[in-house]
């Protein structure tokens, strides 16, 4: 049987189109995804849409339309940004699905008989955008910790999950499997405010009569489940869960969750308990990268819908292409930490790593062998003679660091990994003045040259592709089995 691999993002609030933030997390995914799925994996990659909660709810409501219809029209406009961004996801789960609602309905349930849901009075502070509880002495300034935003007085019968049951639990389980939070710094952060702090059972329903759009408790007439409590669950939905024991036994745990830094206490904490509660193993891996943020003024704050501070990836995409906007991310911040985007940056990477490093190896080298070769890619080459030629070497341990890398989520240095065999075999050009041994008629040289650059050039293709799809099409169609194809440079500067 083949290895699988089970990889995630968020589900995104419908309330916005999504932004580069939103995007990072789906281009992040779709690479391992790729990746994986290249190294002969059987790989499932869900994505999809959070649509309950008030504030959804909300802004459908300000717009005049049906909450359903409103959430069906922005499905569309995460699709096909998706879709643009050669985001190849196995599955799209939207929270409203039945699948999804059956098995958050058939979780309740469960947890309600084995006594893990109780009913109490709560009263506190609400943030409506961060669909968050707070009591008075985590506010800020009377404001939400979070968002610093106003928070809304409440108080009314709930429906609460025994979180603090498991919190010895959840404590060990992270200390005994030091992969489960990464990076280490989110995880550390994670393993202090578990031993720092009591945690309080989770409220994780609202009364109808406050918010209506939401998963309806099978044990009550009066209430629907908290945002959060429904869609964590779609992990485990998405794959059969309650209602397909075939394809979860296939594919759960997840390999890996992606997600910012700002969800990783609802997946880090309430996740696993959930799942511990359920009698489920937690997913092997969650991991939290960083923001990126922008900087006006010197001030850097985390992009988002409601600062008015978005960059959009259309805009990004029509001007520099996808791929450019793929590597760009991927590349110009190690995975985990911040980044400021900044456009200039994104030229300079265009403008150094693709059309000067990659772009100019494929043009070069595809030009040299039609210049002395008529375009014949060479093939009575002894590959014993050349094995020795370091750019053989560069190439042979290619795939283990790469692997080593990706095993660690570490796009940057995967991509690193690839530069450096581009440039040496740029520098190889250089050193080796082809020009030279064409005048001195050293044909089997000139022959042994091109072979190995065009070795190069679908190496490159290879292990760039769950980066950047498009390009390594581009390259793989300019060189056939025995002939090359070429086209204009695949990343023309600019200027
Ligand atoms: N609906 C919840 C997630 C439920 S998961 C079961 C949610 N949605 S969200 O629309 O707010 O998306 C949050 C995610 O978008 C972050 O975790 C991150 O993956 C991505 N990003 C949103 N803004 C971001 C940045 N500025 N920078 C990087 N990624 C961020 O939270």
């Amino acid at each position: 049987m083949k290895n699988k691999f089970y990889v995630t993002t968020p589900l995104y609030y419908v309330n916005a189109s999504p932004h580069i933030g939103h995007s990072y997390t789906n281009i992040a995914a779709d690479t391992l995804a790729r990746f994986y799925r290249n190294r002969g994996y059987e790989v499932y990659f869900l994505t999809g849409t959070d649509e309950h909660g008030q504030k959804i709810a909300k802004v459908a409501q300000e717009q005049g339309l049906d909450t359903l219809v409103f959430a069906d029209r922005m499905v569309a406009v995460f699709k096909d940004l998706w879709q643009k961004l050669n985001i190849s996801y196995d599955d799209f789960i939207r929270t409203t699905e039945k699948r999804h609602e059956d098995t958050v309905r058939w979780i309740l349930d469960f947890l309600h008989k084995n006594g893990d849901i109780y009913q109490d009075e709560y009263s506190g502070w609400y943030c409506v955008p961060c669909e968050s509880f707070w009591t008075q002495d985590q506010l800020i300034e009377k404001m939400c910790p979070d968002c610093r935003r106003s928070v809304e007085h409440i108080s009314e019968f709930n429906y609460f999950f025994k979180l603090s049951k498991y919190q010895d639990w959840l404590i060990d389980y992270i200390k005994s499997h030091p992969d489960f939070i990464k990076p280490q710094s989110r995880y550390n952060e994670v393993l202090s405010f578990l031993e720092g702090n009591k945690l309080r059972d989770l409220c994780i329903s609202r009364p109808k009569e406050r918010l209506s759009w939401g998963i309806s408790i099978p044990f009550s007439e009066n209430h629907v489940t908290y945002v959060w409590f429904d869609a964590l669950i779609n992990y485990i939905s998405a794959v059969g869960f309650s209602y397909d024991d075939k394809k979860f036994k296939k594919f759960w745990p997840a390999d890996i969750h992606l997600m910012g830094k700002d969800i990783l206490r609802q997946h880090a904490i309430y996740w696993p308990i959930i799942l511990r509660a359920l009698g489920i193993e937690p997913p092997k891996m969650i991991f939290a990268h960083g923001w990126w943020l922008t900087s006006s003024k010197g001030d850097k704050q985390k992009m988002s819908k409601s600062k008015g501070n978005i960059v959009n990836p259309l805009d990004i995409i029509k001007e520099y292409g996808v791929d450019t906007y793929r590597y760009f991310l991927l590349r110009e911040v190690p995975f985990g930490l911040d980044g400021t985007f900044q456009e200039e940056a994104l030229k300079k990477r265009f403008n150094f790593d693709l059309a000067n490093d990659l772009g100019n190896l494929v043009y070069r080298t595809l030009t040299m062998a039609e210049k002395y070769f008529s375009g014949e890619i060479p093939q009575n080459i002894d590959k014993s003679l050349i094995l020795a030629n370091p750019i053989m070497k560069m190439m042979e341990g290619l795939a283990g660091r790469i692997d080593k890398a990706m095993l660690s989520v570490d796009f940057s240095s995967a991509l690193a990994e690839i530069w450096l065999l581009i440039n040496a075999a740029n520098k190889y050009i250089e050193e080796t003045k082809p020009w030279q041994l064409s005048k001195g008629k050293k044909t089997k040289e000139l022959e042994e040259f091109i072979f190995i650059l065009i070795e190069v050039l679908k190496k490159v293709a290879c292990e760039i592709s769950p980066f950047m799809p498009d390009t390594a099409s581009k390259i793989e169609g300019q060189i056939k089995k025995d002939k090359i194809k070429k086209a204009p440079p695949i990343f023309p500067r600019i200027e």
